[in-house]
C-alpha cells in the first residue's frame, strides 16, 4: 500500500470557472498533483532500499526529492480545499470567521495590507513557487511566506493555511504570462471558512516546538 494517496477534488472540474478553467483544474489535479504523490511514494521506497542495502550514494538527491514531492502533495491538498466557487470577499465576523479576521488585522495591520503582501509575494516568485499565509507557532501570529518550488524559503514549524499556487501549470493555459492577473483573480475563489478552520486547528495545537520561555 502506498503511504500517500491523491485526494479527490471537493468539487467538479468546472466549479471554479471562470476564475480557473475546468481544463486547468483537471490537468493540475489529475496529472501534476498525482505526480507529486507518486514521487513521494517512490522516494520513500528508494530510501527504504538504501537503508536495506546501506547504499548511501544517492542520499542527497533522495532527501531533496522527498522534500519536493511531499511538500508538493501537501500544498496541493490544501490548495484544492482553500478554494470554492462560492468563495471570495474577505473574512468577516458575520460569516463566522471573526477570529481569523482579527488575526489577519493584528498580524498585518489590515486585510488590505495582508492582501497586498500575499498578492505581491505570490506574483513575484522567480521560477516556480507559492505565496502562502501561515500560522507561526512561536509568535502565535500569521506570516506570509514566498515558497520556492514547494519546499524552499519557509520558516520551520509554520503551518500553511492559505496557499496560492504560482507555478505556470496553475494558470498558463488561461492567463498566459499574466501571473499578476491570475493572482488577483484568485481572491474571488478563496474559501474563508476553510482557511479559518485551518487557523483554528493550527492555533489549538499546544506548544509543538517546545520553545516557549
Ligand atoms: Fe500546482
Amino acid at each position: 500500500m502506498p503511504v500517500y494517496t491523491l485526494p479527490d477534488l471537493p468539487y467538479d472540474y468546472a466549479a471554479l470557472a471562470p476564475v480557473i478553467s475546468p481544463e486547468i483544474i483537471e490537468l493540475h489535479h489529475d496529472k501534476h498533483h498525482a505526480a507529486y504523490v507518486k514521487g513521494a511514494n517512490d522516494t520513500l521506497e528508494q530510501l527504504a532500499e538504501a537503508r536495506d542495502k546501506e547504499t548511501w550514494g544517492a542520499i542527497n538527491g533522495l532527501e531533496k526529492s522527498l522534500a519536493f514531492h511531499l511538500s508538493g502533495h501537501i500544498l496541493h491538498s490544501i490548495y484544492w480545499r482553500n478554494m470554492s466557487g462560492d468563495g471570495g470577499g474577505e473574512p468577516l465576523e458575520k460569516d463566522g470567521v471573526g477570529e481569523l479576521a482579527d488575526a489577519v488585522a493584528e498580524s498585518f495591520g489590515s486585510f488590505a495590507r495582508f492582501k497586498a503582501q500575499l498578492s505581491k509575494a505570490a506574483a513575484t516568485t522567480q521560477g516556480s513557487g507559492w505565496g502562502v499565509l501561515a500560522y507561526e507557532p512561536l509568535s502565535g501570529r500569521l506570516i506570509v511566506e514566498q515558497v520556492y518550488d514547494h519546499q524552499g524559503n519557509v520558516g520551520q514549524g509554520a503551518t500553511p493555511i492559505l496557499v496560492f499556487d504560482a507555478w505556470e501549470h496553475a494558470f498558463y493555459l488561461q492567463y498566459r504570462n499574466q501571473k499578476v492577473d491570475f493572482i488577483e483573480a484568485m481572491w474571488q475563489v478563496v474559501n474563508w471558512q476553510d482557511v479559518a478552520a485551518r487557523y483554528t486547528a493550527a492555533r489549538s495545537r499546544a506548544d509543538v516546538l517546545l520553545l516557549a520561555p
